[in-house]
């Protein structure tokens, strides 16, 4: 059982204050019968909850794929600039949605945006071996010897230094298309790496986190719910 002021506040926009307005104004009903006692407990497991006579499907965590565009923050919440959160619909929105790792503000593609802080952790964590996939494209093609590098784990002069990493070239051009997958999300990864191989990234996207692919039907700045099947692939196979 929980509060029922702390349910409603974590299902919406409304803080527990204002959670605790509407109870006591007769917006909430539990099970049909409308209840205007604040300290209310709420079984999420059995309960069904009702604000302005309309039902809220009461959902313990969230877990969103967003296809991000270019130009937008990987962040909550910002004072100047829009971020991920920003772009989810009033349906998904709640106050404790966080993008679980950052993209930089110009690349593109699949962020997993969600409530569940330990999900999001391992996910991230570099122990649970998650591979990330971007596809980058290069100023210069990239010979073997860098490729070789980035397999062994290249160290930054600075001594920033990045584990074992695998990359393949997708399309042989001037300015080559690669395939990268890191298990990391160290501060510009990726464009560091290919710096400190005097390369540079000219456009960079996130396709897949471990073995899930952003959804191709989602436009950017599109995004959806994880299925339960999804979250469960996520899971499977982390070694930590
Ligand atoms: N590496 C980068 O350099 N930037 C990103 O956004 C992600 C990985």
């Amino acid at each position: 059982m929980e509060r029922l002021d702390k349910i409603i506040s974590a299902q919406s926009t409304f803080s527990r204050k204002e959670a605790r307005n509407l109870i006591r104004d007769g917006s909430v009903s539990v099970n049909g019968k409308v209840v205007e006692s604040p300290d209310a407990m709420f079984n999420p497991d059995k309960d069904k909850l009702s604000l302005f006579d309309r039902p809220v499907r009461v959902r313990r965590f969230l877990y969103i794929m967003l296809n991000k565009p270019a130009g937008i923050l990987s962040a909550a919440k910002d004072a100047c600039t829009k971020t991920v959160v920003d772009l989810l619909p009033p349906s998904l929105y709640r106050r404790s949605l966080f993008p679980a790792g950052r993209l930089d503000k110009d690349t593109t593609g699949f962020v997993l945006i969600t409530d569940d802080g330990d999900f999001a952790h391992r996910i991230l964590s570099p122990k649970s071996k998650v591979y990330k996939t971007y596809e980058a494209r290069l100023k210069r093609p990239l010979d073997e010897g860098a490729c070789a590098a980035i397999a062994d784990g290249i160290t930054l002069a600075d001594g920033t230094e990045y584990m074992p990493a695998r990359v393949e070239v997708i399309k042989e051009q001037a300015q080559p298309l690669v395939r990268i997958q890191i298990m990391e999300g160290k501060y510009h990864q990726i464009k560091r790496m290919f710096a400190a191989l005097d390369n540079e990234v000219i456009s960079l996207k996130r396709t897949h986190i471990g073995g899930l692919k952003v959804d191709e039907t989602l436009c950017e700045g599109e995004c959806r719910e994880l299925t339960a099947e999804e979250r469960a692939s996520l899971l499977k196979n982390l070694s930590a």
